[in-house]
C-alpha cells in the first residue's frame, strides 16, 4: 500500500511502518485532502498537463471517496502510511490510470501543508462562532445584572464596589480580543502551499494562482520551500489559544472561588455539577476546573511546535508530522471548553443579595468616603489619612462606615455632615462612575449597546 516501493527490496519494518505512520489520526484531514485534490487536478487539466476526461473521472472518483467515507461505506485503514495514500489508492483503485496522473506536479510535502491550512481555516471559523456564543450569553447577563453590585477585588482583598455586569464585561473584552487574533492569523494564513512540490516547485507549467483561487485563498505562498515547511500559522493559533484557555482558565478559578460556600455569589446548575462519592453533601464545580486544568494541555501544545520547530533546516522534515496531533487536541479542547462553559454559564444562578452584602462588608466604600472630603476641599492625602483612622475606628466597633454614627464621624473630622451616608451608599459609589469603561449604570449602557452591535455583525 505504498506510493513509494519501487526503489525498495525488502519491506518495512513492521515497527518503522507503525512509527512512521499518521494516518491514525490525519485520516481527519480526508475531506481537506481530497478538495485539495479536486482543485489540483481542475489546475492540471486547465493547463493541459491531464486531459479533461481524466480530470473528470478524477473528480467523480474523489467525490465518490469522499461520500463513501461520509457514509462509512468505505472505511480509513491502517495498512496505509497517510490519509494522502489512503485516498490516492483508492483513487487508482476506482478510476484506474487517470487516478496516476493525479500526484503530477505535486509532492505529499505541500499536499499536507494544504490540508493542514484548508483544516485550521475551517477550525478557526468554528471556533470564532463559538466564542461569539459564549458573548452573547455573557452581554445578555451584564444587561440583567448592572444593578447588582458586588465587590471589585484587587489582591483577592475587597477593593471598590463594581457591578457584575461591569466584572463580567471584563471577560466580554478579553474573548473580544481573542476573535480578533484569529481573524488576525486567518488572513495572515490563507496563502497557498499547493505547487510548492517537494521543496522546489516544478517543472511543469502550473497555474498555481489558479487553484489558489479555487481553494478559497488570497494566492499562492511566494518560495516553495517557505510554502512546504511553514508551520508559524499553527504556533499562532496554538498561541491564541493558549491565550483564549488563560481567559477561560482565570474565568473558571472566580467561578470556582464565588461557587464555594466561603463566598456563595453562584450557584451551579445541578447539570453542571459533580457530586462526591464519599461526602454526600458536595456539589462540585468539576467542569470550570478541567476547565482551567486543559489549559496546561493547550500550552503543551505551543510548547511542543516551538519545540519541534525551532531545529529544523530547511525545507520539509519529518518531525513535521508531530505538528498534528496536539494542534488538533488542542483545537478539539478549545472547542468543549467553550460549548461547556457558555452552558455553564446560562444556567447558573447569580445570588445578588449576598454579593450586595459582600459589598457592603469591607470598607470598599472608603475611597469614596475620601473623595467626600476632597470635595470638601481636602487635599486628598489628608482624606486619606482621615478615613483611614475612621475604618480603625469601625474596626473597634464592628461597624461598616455606612453604620458609623455621625458624631464618631464628627470625632475626627468636623467637615463630616449628615450627606456623608449619601455620599458612601454601594449604589451611589457605583453610579458616580461613568467615565468609558466605569461601573457606573450609565456607563455601563452604552458598553452593553455597543456590544449588542458588536454582536450582530
Ligand atoms: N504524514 C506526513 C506529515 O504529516 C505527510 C508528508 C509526508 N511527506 C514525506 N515526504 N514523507 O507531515
Amino acid at each position: 500500500m505504498k506510493l513509494w516501493g519501487g526503489r525498495f527490496i525488502k519491506e518495512t519494518n513492521k515497527l518503522v511502518h507503525n512509527f512512521n505512520s499518521s494516518i491514525s489520526f490525519d485520516s481527519r484531514l480526508f475531506r481537506h485532502d481530497i478538495k485539495g485534490s479536486i482543485a489540483h487536478a481542475t489546475m492540471l487539466a486547465k493547463q493541459g498537463i491531464i486531459s479533461e476526461d481524466e480530470k473528470d473521472s478524477i473528480v467523480k472518483g474523489l467525490g465518490g471517496i469522499m461520500e463513501d467515507i461520509e457514509n462509512g461505506l468505505l472505511k480509513i485503514t491502517e495498512e496505509y502510511e497517510d490519509i494522502h495514500s489512503f485516498v490516492e489508492s483508492n483513487l487508482i483503485g476506482r478510476i484506474g490510470e487517470a487516478g496516476k496522473k493525479l500526484h503530477t506536479g505535486r509532492s505529499r510535502n505541500d499536499q499536507v501543508a494544504l490540508d493542514m491550512k484548508l483544516y485550521v481555516r475551517n477550525e478557526i471559523d468554528e471556533l470564532d462562532q463559538l466564542i461569539k456564543n459564549l458573548m452573547v450569553t455573557l452581554n445578555q447577563i451584564m444587561k440583567d445584572n448592572t444593578e447588582t453590585f458586588m465587590p471589585g477585588f484587587t489582591h483577592l482583598q475587597k477593593a471598590q464596589p463594581v457591578t457584575l455586569a461591569h466584572h463580567l464585561g471584563a471577560y466580554f473584552e478579553m474573548f473580544k480580543r481573542d476573535r480578533q487574533r484569529l481573524y488576525d492569523i486567518k488572513n495572515r494564513m490563507n496563502t497557498s502551499p499547493l505547487g510548492s512540490g517537494a521543496l522546489a516547485g516544478t517543472t511543469y507549467p502550473l497555474d498555481r494562482d489558479y487553484s489558489a483561487k479555487l481553494l478559497g485563498f488570497d494566492g499562492p505562498t511566494m518560495n516553495s520551500m517557505d510554502g512546504v515547511s511553514d508551520r508559524d500559522y499553527l504556533i499562532e493559533l496554538l498561541s491564541a489559544l493558549s491565550i483564549l484557555m488563560m481567559h477561560l482558565s482565570r474565568f473558571s478559578e472566580e467561578i470556582i472561588l464565588w461557587n464555594s460556600n466561603e463566598y456563595q455569589f453562584i450557584e451551579l446548575d445541578d447539570a453542571y455539577s459533580t457530586g462526591s462519592s464519599i461526602m454526600p453533601q458536595k456539589k462540585n464545580p468539576d467542569i470550570a476546573e478541567l476547565v482551567r486544568g486543559k489549559t496546561g494541555r493547550v500550552y503543551g501544545a505551543l510548547i511542543s511546535l516551538l519545540t519541534t520547530m525551532k531545529g529544523l533546516p530547511l525545507a520539509y522534515n519529518k518531525d513535521m508530522q508531530e505538528d498534528k496531533e496536539f494542534t488538533f487536541d488542542a483545537i478539539d479542547t478549545a472547542k468543549d471548553c467553550l460549548s461547556l462553559f457558555e452552558g455553564m454559564l446560562s444556567t447558573m444562578k447569580f445570588n445578588n443579595a449576598i454579593m450586595e452584602n459582600s459589598a457592603k462588608m469591607g470598607f470598599i466604600n472608603a475611597t469614596d468616603a475620601a473623595d467626600y472630603l476632597v470635595n470638601k476641599g481636602l487635599p486628598f492625602r489628608d482624606a486619606h489619612s482621615i478615613i483611614g483612622k475612621l475604618v480603625l475606628t469601625c474596626i473597634d466597633k464592628g461597624v461598616s462606615l455606612d453604620d458609623l454614627k455621625l458624631d464618631d464621624y464628627k470625632a475626627i473630622s468636623p467637615i463630616f455632615e449628615d450627606d456623608i451616608y449619601e455620599a458612601i451608599s454601594l449604589k451611589n459609589c457605583v453610579n458616580k462612575r461613568n467615565t468609558i469603561g466605569a461601573p457606573g449604570k450609565k456607563a455601563m449602557e452604552k458598553i452593553i449597546k455597543m456590544n449588542e452591535e458588536y454582536l450582530q455583525v
